[in-house]
Parts: structure tokens; C-alpha cells; sequence
């Protein structure tokens, strides 16, 4: 039996709806109980939660959410939990260039994961093009502007869609374990480029400003997020200034056999999402 961790997110949604479709057996992990047999309580901070979670378990969808910025206080416990429980794969929604910057939270989990001799899947995504619908999505919304401390580097951005269809192929394929998958789109975009195809596509002007690193903390957090994913996202939006975002990969057209949606298809499709009197 499957686990989809993140069941309410951006990937572990469309994971949940695929797996729907395939008419494949799943449950949903929730941080709330609920009241509902498809679904089993699971926070990643209450240990007591773990037990019953994994129980008749044998694969976990396992996302890191995005709050929880210390993976050995907040995630490795967990993780113990799964390889004690005799979990047969973990298929981990990382973060690309997690295998070479050991800093991120993924890094370290990934590492757990491997030290503790669970089979994996490493599913290593590119930035999401859902980010511009979600998070941003206010700011250009209602001030025609994005604001992350991504300066002139170049990000490389994948539709969430195409994440889940690849961890759904993951998580149904025996024989893909101990495996790892960098996960991208065919273009990097410089930010400046991505506010000029949202330009063309809303037709009204969007910019692209650059905050520093320090000023996009304390917007983040003045937004109501907690420090710790103010910082984390900030160090990340910085490897994209820094040029470590950009990288192009083919394992996607591997696993699934097509080509990953564009970020120009994406935006035309979610253009009434940014539309001020919508
Ligand atoms: N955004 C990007 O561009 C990007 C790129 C690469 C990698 N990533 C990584 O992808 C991961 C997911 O990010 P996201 O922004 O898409 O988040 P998300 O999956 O949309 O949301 C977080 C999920 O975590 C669950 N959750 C929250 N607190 C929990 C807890 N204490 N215990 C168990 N589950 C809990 C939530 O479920 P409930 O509703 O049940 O609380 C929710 O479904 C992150 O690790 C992020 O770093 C993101």
C-alpha cells in the first residue's frame, strides 16, 4: 500500500489525483485527524502519529514540507520510523542540486535515507512553475510585480503536473529504486524574461524587481511565514542568483517519454489567475 505524504500540496495533490485515475490503491497522510478511512494522521512532529501511519505500508510518497527547516529535529525521526517499520521505498521529492549543496534540508535527508538503507527514489525538481500561481501569485496579482532575490540568474522552472506524473511512475514501478532523477524543464529563464512572458500574456506591464536576500526575509516574514522558511526559500531563490538554478536535465523525457510542459503554456493556461478583477 502506498502513503502520499503532502497529500494536500502541490505535488502530493496531483500525485493523489493520478493515482485516482490509474484506479491505484492509496492512502493520504494528513497533519490533522480526520475522520475519513482513506486517510491516516501523520505529523512529522509528533512521533506518536508514525506508528499507525505506516501501518501496511509499503511505499511512502514522502515530501518535506516546506515549513520545517531542520531536518534532523523535524524529518529524521520519521525516517527511523520508516525503516523500522520495514518500509519497501521511499520515493523523497528533493531539490535539484541537492546531491552537490549539502546545506538544503533535502541534502540531509537523502543522506538519512541511504545511511539507513531504505531502497529510495530521489526526485530532484527544478523550481515550480506553480510558485507564480501560489506563492507569488498576490504580488503580481495585485501589484504587477515579482519579488524574489533571484537577480539576474537563471531558473529553471517544471510544472508540478509533470513532478507528480514522474513520482507516480516511481512509486508503481518496482524496478526503479536506488535511483535518483534531476527533473526540469527544457529552458532557464532569467526572471526578468519571466515577467516579460507574463507582460505579453496578461497585457499589462509585470516587472521583476531584485530585492537583497535580507529584504525578501523580512517581507517573508511580515507575509506571516516562519523564519525559518523565510530563510530557506531566500538561500534558495540565492542559488538561482547565483547561477546554480539553471541546469537542464533529460531524466524526465526518460522516465515519462514526453517532453515537459513549457513555462509559455503554463502561463497562458493560468492567466485568469493574475487577472486583478477576478
Ligand atoms: N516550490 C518549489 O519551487 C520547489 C522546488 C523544488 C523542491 N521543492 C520542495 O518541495 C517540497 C514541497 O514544497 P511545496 O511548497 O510544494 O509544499 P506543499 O507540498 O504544497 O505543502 C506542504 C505539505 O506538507 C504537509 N505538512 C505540513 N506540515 C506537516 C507536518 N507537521 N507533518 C506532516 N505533513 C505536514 C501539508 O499537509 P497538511 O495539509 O496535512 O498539513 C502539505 O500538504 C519542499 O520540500 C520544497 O522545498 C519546492
Amino acid at each position: 500500500m502506498l502513503l502520499i505524504t503532502g497529500a494536500t500540496g502541490n505535488v502530493g495533490g496531483y500525485v493523489c489525483d493520478l493515482l485516482c485515475l490509474q484506479n491505484q490503491p492509496f492512502l493520504k497522510a494528513s497533519s490533522r485527524k480526520r475522520d475519513d478511512p482513506q486517510t491516516r494522521w501523520l505529523d512529522f512532529l509528533k512521533p506518536e502519529s508514525f506508528h499507525h501511519a505506516l501501518k501496511g505500508i509499503t511505499t511512502v510518497f514522502l515530501v518535506r514540507p516546506p515549513a520545517l527547516a531542520n531536518p534532523g529535529r523535524d524529518m529524521l525521526p520519521f525516517l527511523t520510523a520508516c525503516r523500522d517499520q520495514g518500509i519497501q521505498k521511499i520515493v523523497f521529492l528533493s531539490l535539484q542540486g541537492a546531491d552537490t549543496i549539502a546545506v538544503t534540508p533535502h541534502a540531509k535527508i537523502e543522506k538519512r535515507i541511504v545511511e539507513l538503507g531504505i531502497p529510495f527514489v530521489f526526485l530532484r525538481p527544478s523550481f515550480f512553475m506553480q510558485n507564480l500561481t501560489m506563492q507569488q501569485r498576490a504580488d503580481i496579482r495585485g501589484h504587477d510585480e515579482i519579488l524574489v532575490p533571484a537577480g539576474r540568474g537563471q531558473t529553471n522552472f517544471i510544472d508540478a503536473r509533470d513532478i507528480a506524473e514522474s513520482a507516480v511512475k516511481c512509486l508503481t514501478d518496482s524496478a526503479l529504486r536506488n535511483r535518483a532523477f534531476t527533473l526540469t524543464g527544457n529552458i532557464s529563464y532569467t526572471y526578468d524574461t519571466v515577467a516579460e512572458l507574463l507582460t505579453q500574456a496578461l497585457g499589462r506591464p509585470i516587472h521583476y524587481r531584485k530585492p537583497g536576500l535580507l529584504p525578501y526575509i523580512i517581507r517573508t516574514r511580515k507575509k506571516g511565514h516562519p523564519l525559518g522558511y523565510a530563510v530557506i526559500t531566500g538561500l534558495i531563490f540565492t542559488m538561482a542568483r547565483l547561477g546554480k538554478a539553471s541546469g537542464n536535465s533529460q531524466d524526465m523525457v526518460h522516465l515519462l517519454g514526453r517532453s515537459p510542459r513549457t513555462l509559455e503554456e503554463f502561463i497562458k493556461e493560468h492567466a485568469p489567475l493574475w487577472n486583478p478583477n477576478m
